[in-house]
């Protein structure tokens, strides 16, 4: 079976075909960084133009790359959120086109739980369940998830998420966006432990961050200082925010007695996260999973990988399906475990 993937909830125009759910036949990622750039972050008006401008000719070289013509694809999967509603809606009403116009199945999908899923686009996925955590440009999420159908929200950010610190911070010192990959590069230059940046919301129970507070201390720094190491400020800072995902992505797997932990989003392609996890979960008998760094940030096959499993599950849309910028927060109680 094969399943088309379209992504536009940000600033990548994504399409991909997936067989089975697992197989990549193709995985074109348009990304369009370069104009949002000179802006130091995503314009959401640039945004929706640019996947307009690019939609048709990335779809085509995804079939093209796959071998394939729109009527072989079996089911049309597309993000429905979270994300710019503009430019979510237009790799839905491309969805929807092709749905309609050559009967073909159609599955909404929710893009967090899609980078979840991007684990089993792998050689070997972890059974269910496990923990995941979702680090990417809008979110800092947790979850216990159950199967692809179920996948229960634990824990959250209360106010940045960490792709957005690292975007922010990158921003103060001058660095270009995509903050994270700017960050990271600084970092191997410098000392991590040359600054002690807060931790925040270790000392909390629960799977709740923050990193408001990380950033605001980085701003700090810069106005009191001088003379400043970059690279010192970048590695510290990092550092802060991969030992608060450590800690409260531990915590959770040892709390609630499930020793198995997949990172997703683009935040998980950092190489210190991936560094400092594995060596924390060996100690604690914790196995750990990372995609692929170019399936950590966005893309389209994801989003076919967990469209094949709603459309196995019977978990159709109607045509009248809209975006949603944002889903409503639903914590799940530890005690339901
Ligand atoms: O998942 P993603 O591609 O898009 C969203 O769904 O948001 O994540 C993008 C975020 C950006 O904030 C970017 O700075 C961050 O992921 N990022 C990184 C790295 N690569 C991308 N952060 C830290 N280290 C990286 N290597
Ligand atoms: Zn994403």
């Amino acid at each position: 079976m094969l399943v088309l993937g379209i992504e536009t909830s940000c600033d990548e125009t994504a399409v991909a075909v997936v067989e089975e759910g697992r197989r990549i036949r193709s995985n074109v990622v348009y990304s369009q960084i370069a104009f949002h750039r000179p802006y130091g972050g995503v314009v959401p008006e640039i945004a929706s133009r640019k996947h307009i401008e690019v939609i048709l000719k990335v779809l085509d070289e995804a079939l093209k790359q796959a071998g394939v013509s729109l009527k072989d694809i079996n089911v049309v999967a597309v993000t429905q959120g979270p994300g710019l509603v503009g430019a979510l809606l237009v790799g839905i009403c491309v969805a929807k086109g092709i749905a309609f116009s050559l009967n073909k199945p159609l599955v909404a999908v929710n893009h967090l739980e899609a980078h979840l899923s991007a684990i089993f686009l792998e050689k070997d996925p972890p059974p269910f369940p496990f923990i995941g955590m979702v680090v990417s440009g809008g979110h800092t999420n947790l979850y216990w998830v159950e199967d692809f159908l179920n996948m229960r929200q634990i824990g959250q950010t209360l106010d940045d998420a960490a792709g957005e610190a690292f975007d922010k911070v990158a921003k103060m010192l001058g660095l270009p966006y995509p903050g994270g990959v700017s960050i990271e590069r600084l970092a191997e230059k410098g000392n991590p432990n040359a600054i002690k940046f807060p931790r925040p919301m270790l000392d909390k129970a629960g799977y709740n961050v923050s990193f408001s507070g990380l950033k605001t201390a980085v701003a700090n720094y810069l106005r009191c200082h001088q003379v400043i190491s970059k690279a010192d400020i970048a590695a510290s800072f990092q550092e802060a925010v991969v030992d608060t995902l450590v800690t409260k992505s531990m915590q959770a797997t040892k709390d609630l007695h499930l020793p198995r932990l997949v990172m997703a989003g683009g935040v998980a392609a950092n190489k210190r996260l991936r560094e400092k996890l594995f060596a924390q979960a060996k100690q604690e008998n914790v196995a750990v999973y990372f995609p692929a760094p170019s399936f950590c940030t966005d893309n389209a096959a994801m989003v076919a990988a967990l469209g094949y499993h709603y459309f196995k599950a019977d978990k159709l849309a109607s045509f009248d399906f809209d975006a949603i910028s944002r889903y409503p927060t639903c914590l799940s109680p530890l005690d339901i475990f």
